[in-house]
């Protein structure tokens, strides 16, 4: 994004501060559809809608900070990954995004799996119904127990992350007298464009078995000695809010590299291959996403040429998006508290949640848009930073944006696209109390996450 200049403006200087900005949009009472949910609006008094309910009176009825979740915008892209790929392919919701019942419930309707990489997340998984083997269980260092408790549910797979797990969910299933489907969770030395913090496909880190110097046909070796193992599949995640598919065909190409040694070596054609998720959504304006159609059929391609060249039947595709369905879904309500104009600098805007409800913006330097959404505003664009009510300098939400000079403590003020790992990453830090999900649809809204409460903090706390 490129700095220009900021309207002349009687609160602050010719000066600007440095800052990732664009110039302040034509007019700030527009919603951008592409960072915004499907059914969200502005009503003829120019108050935001979701689901036909005015952001006016949920604030009244569920209080702020709180998230807005579009259940018909979450269905309809959950179906869209799923029409995409058909019924050769399986897609499988990233759970970490954000997870509930409801949320289960409604991916079971519409046809998809889930992946989760927790004992909690599967726990939530298998008490809403989800069928076992339609979970992939993930994750680098899960424990003894996690993994006895997805073999015994009989999860679809498991995913092995080391040469250690290979060995303890094959025992594991042996004493249970399983055999469990596993894929081997490989590196192939992609690094994604994105965050250093969030790639997660290059060699130097946590991830997977390195393909480099031999490691990951070494597991397949061991995975296929094994007797409580059906090694169904190699898996490969590269990184995340990924818009370019360059990423993807680099991957693909050396998984099918691997698919080939191991039937040369071993005679055997490994079914599956699962590409991982990571797939970006629109925080702002300037994202251009790609639709799921065009993601399946560029991935299907890629993996479909891959095959002919190496001479193998074409594996059974699966993805894993997990921003890409829930990230566009849910906005963050927040009341304005606070308006602090600072001289040649530029305008604080306290809400009332903050680096508890929304992390991304301290951890990633993730870019958000916020609008305020009580009422349309005719007043001239001002450079602001929204932050929150805690303790911390960085605790900034919405780090640079325009917002009508007018702002005023009472304002509401909605951050969109925050569906993905948001709530999925709130804390408690300074006591604050994490803020419900409600999901909204034709006109109603249910709470689906409630909001913690001070007893649920003193609850935990036995000293
Ligand atoms: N599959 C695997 C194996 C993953 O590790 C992940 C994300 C996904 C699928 C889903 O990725 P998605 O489609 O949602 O990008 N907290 C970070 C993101 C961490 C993602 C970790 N793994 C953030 O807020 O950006």
């Amino acid at each position: 994004m490129s700095r220009s200049a900021h309207p002349a403006g009687p609160r602050h200087a010719d000066v600007l501060p440095e800052g990732h900005y664009s110039a302040p949009p034509a007019d700030l009472n527009a919603l951008d559809p592409k960072v915004w949910a499907q059914t969200v609006r502005r009503d003829e008094h120019g108050v935001l809608t979701v689901g036909g309910i005015d952001v006016k009176q949920l604030a009244e009825e569920f209080g702020t900070p709180a998230y807005f979740l579009d259940e018909d915008d979450f269905r309809a892209r959950a179906r869209a990954w799923r029409t995409a790929f058909g019924d050769d392919a399986d897609v499988f919701y990233a759970g970490k995004a954000f997870l509930s019942r409801a949320v289960v419930r409604w991916l079971h309707e519409e046809g998809l799996n889930l992946d989760v990489c927790s004992g909690g997340e599967l726990a939530t998984a298998l008490s809403a119904g989800m069928p076992a083997e339609r979970i992939a269980f993930h994750g680098n260092n899960k424990s003894t127990g996690e993994i006895r408790r997805a073999v015994e549910a009989g999860v679809g797979r498991i995913v092995l992350d080391s040469f250690q797990e290979i060995v303890r969910v094959a025992h594991i299933a042996q004493e249970l007298g399983r055999r469990q489907r596993v894929q081997i969770r490989i590196t192939v030395g992609v690094e994604a464009h994105t965050h250093e913090f969030i790639a997660t496909a290059h060699e130097d880190q946590k991830f997977g078995i390195p393909l480099a110097g031999g490691q990951a046909a070494e597991a397949v070796r061991r995975a296929l000695q094994l007797d409580g193992l059906e090694l169904i599949g190699i898996h490969s995640h590269i990184g995340s809010q990924i818009f370019d598919m360059s990423g993807f065909e680099v991957a693909a190409h050396r998984v099918v590299g691997l698919l080939r040694e191991i039937r040369d070596e071993h005679g055997v054609e490994l079914p599956e291959i699962d590409l991982g998720g990571g797939l970006g959504i629109a925080y702002t304006s300037d994202d251009d996403p790609r639709e799921p159609h065009e993601i399946a059929k560029a991935l299907t391609e890629i993996v479909t040429r891959e095959c002919e060249s190496a001479r193998l039947r074409t594996p059974r595709i699966s993805v894993e998006p997990g921003r890409a369905i829930v990230g566009p879904t849910a906005f963050t309500l927040y009341e304005v508290g606070t308006v602090k104009p600072l001289d040649g600098l530029r305008t604080y805007v306290s809400v009332d949640g903050g680096m508890s409800d929304n992390i991304r913006t301290a951890l990633y330097d993730a870019e958000y848009s916020v609008s305020l959404v009580s009422r349309p505003s005719d007043a001239e664009p001002v450079l602001c930073r929204v932050v929150g009510k805690h303790c911390e300098s960085g605790d900034i939400v919405v780090k640079d944006a325009f917002l009508p000079g007018d702002l005023a403590p009472g304002d509401l003020l909605a951050v969109p696209a925050t569906g993905a790992y948001c709530r999925s990453m709130a804390s408690n830090y300074n006591h604050v109390l994490r803020p419900p999900v409600v999901a909204v649809r034709d006109g109603e809204a249910r709470v689906i996450v409630r909001r913690e409460t001070e007893e649920d903090l003193l609850r935990l706390d036995v000293g």
